[in-house]
């Protein structure tokens, strides 16, 4: 079966995230989650932002919870000695990412929304989001690793798996992938329209996800593209068995959000990206106007048509009690 449309209702949390017309049910708090214990290190270019060990991160999300934030989307980075051409460490299931979902779920049970990002990019030496062949980017044979990713995430207890990769296929793929495992409440959130973004840059670094060689054009959409290719990849997801379809950037592309909020049935999320958060964040000046600068994009988003809003705002807009 490619398409559930319970798997939105069903947790307490889901329903929250996806139906509530709160700003503070609406957001996602992203996490880099790293190996070892006691880590909490900045990530340079986002103020606010660490990279944390499991136990850290735990204590962080508690504290998040407790203030109201009850959706996050987990990024597992991976140490250079363990990244490989396959990105074998994407899916072993003994990983500090997949210990961070369990221990999230086993903490919080199904109060919290947990996402979780499915790519190869953080998990191979060459930092592309796909296998690589003779110097390309190959389409197929990267979807059967994104299909063991998304497994392996969903069997640690992940509510969405989210596919931020831009193969071809891959949602059809990975939903079936997902049946066959027996998850079939696991539900999958497709980074549908992807722009080749300038605006990644704070992230790469903070993920260690960066391309040795080459860029990111053969896949992810080209700015200049028009509605018809974004279009065109969100009712492709859709039909293939998405729960949830996602605009990337943010705030250069709230027509695009617009236009695809107008196009598919399912819900819309935006994902407000590092080089957004960044120029916010380096804006800023006294406590109100930074405050009213946070409000204005987060309401965008909300007038563009977006259900959720992933955004490394998020957490101080919610400590602080901007929103509700
Ligand atoms: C992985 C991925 C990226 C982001 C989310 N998932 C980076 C990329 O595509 O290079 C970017 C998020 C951000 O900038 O905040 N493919």
């Amino acid at each position: 079966m490619n398409i559930r449309p319970r798997i939105n209702r069903w947790t307490a949390a889901r329903r929250q995230l996806l139906f509530s017309d709160r700003m503070l049910d609406s957001l996602v708090q992203p996490h880099f989650v790293v190996e070892g214990e006691g880590i909490d290190d900045p990530i340079h270019g986002m103020p606010g932002i660490h990279q944390q060990s499991v136990d850290v991160l735990l204590k962080t999300i508690e504290e998040d919870a407790a203030h109201g934030l009850r959706a996050v989307m987990l990024f597992g980075v991976v140490h250079a000695d363990a990244k490989d051409a396959e990105a074998s460490e994407a899916h072993n299931a003994g990983s500090h990412l997949h210990r961070a979902i369990t221990e999230i779920k086993a903490v919080h049970g199904d109060s919290i929304v947990v996402m979780t990002d499915v790519c190869l990019c953080t998990a191979t030496d060459h930092g592309h989001c796909g296998l690589v062949h003779e110097g390309e980017v190959v389409n197929d044979a990267s979807v059967d690793v994104l299909c063991k990713i998304a497994v392996s995430h969903a069997l640690a207890g992940a509510d969405y798996v989210c596919a931020s990769d831009m193969m071809d296929g891959r949602v059809s793929a990975i939903r079936s992938s997902l049946e066959a495992a027996g998850a079939s409440s696991t539900g999958l959130l497709s980074y549908s329209v992807k722009y080749a973004s300038s605006f990644y840059g704070p992230f790469r670094h903070a993920a260690q996800s960066s391309p040795e060689f080459g860029d990111r054009a053969t896949h992810q959409m080209d700015p200049r593209s028009g509605y018809e290719e974004a279009m065109l990849e969100a009712n492709l997801d859709e039909s293939e068995g998405a729960d949830i379809i996602m605009v990337k950037p943010g705030l250069p592309y709230l027509d695009v959000v617009r236009k695809i909020a107008d196009t598919v049935v399912r819900p819309v999320a935006v994902y407000n990206v590092s080089g957004e958060y960044a120029m916010v964040m380096n804006t800023r000046s006294d406590d109100d106007s930074h405050r009213a600068m946070v409000l204005e994009v987060l309401t965008a988003f909300k007038r563009a048509g977006a259900s959720v809003i992933v955004t490394y705002h998020a957490r101080e807009a919610a400590r602080k009690k901007w929103i509700a």
